[in-house]
């Protein structure tokens, strides 16, 4: 929408409700929604399954996503919000084309695990939590990968890579066209 700024130039800024009116789900995802909601008899069931169906649909689930999920359900956009804080697969904003989860638990921690991040971060030239700005990698740590006999543990987009050393990162980083 025009608006007029205050040194009287037109602007485009879109408000996030016109942002939150255009974003609607493609056909096919809403009726995997419709069927997922009319099989749960109570409403806040349904907001994990319509979580994974909009991070699957959008790529993340961002603001405009968590009010279409609040609305379609006829709940608390603060609901939804809550839901999705319990869990790490859903992103806030897209992520890389190679998501990269490096494990900081306590196996993975005494075993280098730190310095490793540190290293990304340099590789990268990202702090943890965020994307390259060519979208290329997401990088984010996460709470024990369930492997932590072979630590350090990292996963690229669900691959595990176990006792990872720098020299096995720099492997991995080149295979990925860092
Ligand atoms: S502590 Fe890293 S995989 Fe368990």
């Amino acid at each position: 929408m025009q608006r007029s700024s205050a040194d009287g130039h037109l602007t485009e800024r879109e408000t996030l409700e016109e942002r939150v009116e255009k974003r609607k789900f493609s056909e096919a995802a809403l009726k995997e929604v419709e069927s997922t909601t009319s099989s749960y008899p109570v409403t806040d069931s349904a907001i994990l399954p319509l979580l994974h169906i909009a991070q699957r649909e959008f790529g993340c689930v961002d603001e405009e996503a968590v009010r279409l999920i609040a609305r379609t359900l006829d709940v608390e956009p603060l609901r939804v919000k809550e839901t999705m804080s319990f869990y790490t697969m859903f992103d806030e904003k897209p992520r890389g084309k190679y998501l990269i989860e490096v494990c900081t638990n306590i196996s993975c921690s005494l075993l280098g695990s730190d310095s490793l991040l540190g290293y990304l971060e340099e590789r990268l030239k990202v702090p943890r939590g965020s994307t390259t700005p060519d979208g290329l990698v997401t990088l984010i740590t996460v709470e024990c990968l369930g492997s932590c006999g072979t630590a350090p543990v990292m996963s690229v987009n669900g691959e595990y890579h176990e006792g990872v050393t720098r020299e096995k990162l720099d492997d991995l980083l080149r295979e990925i066209g860092v």
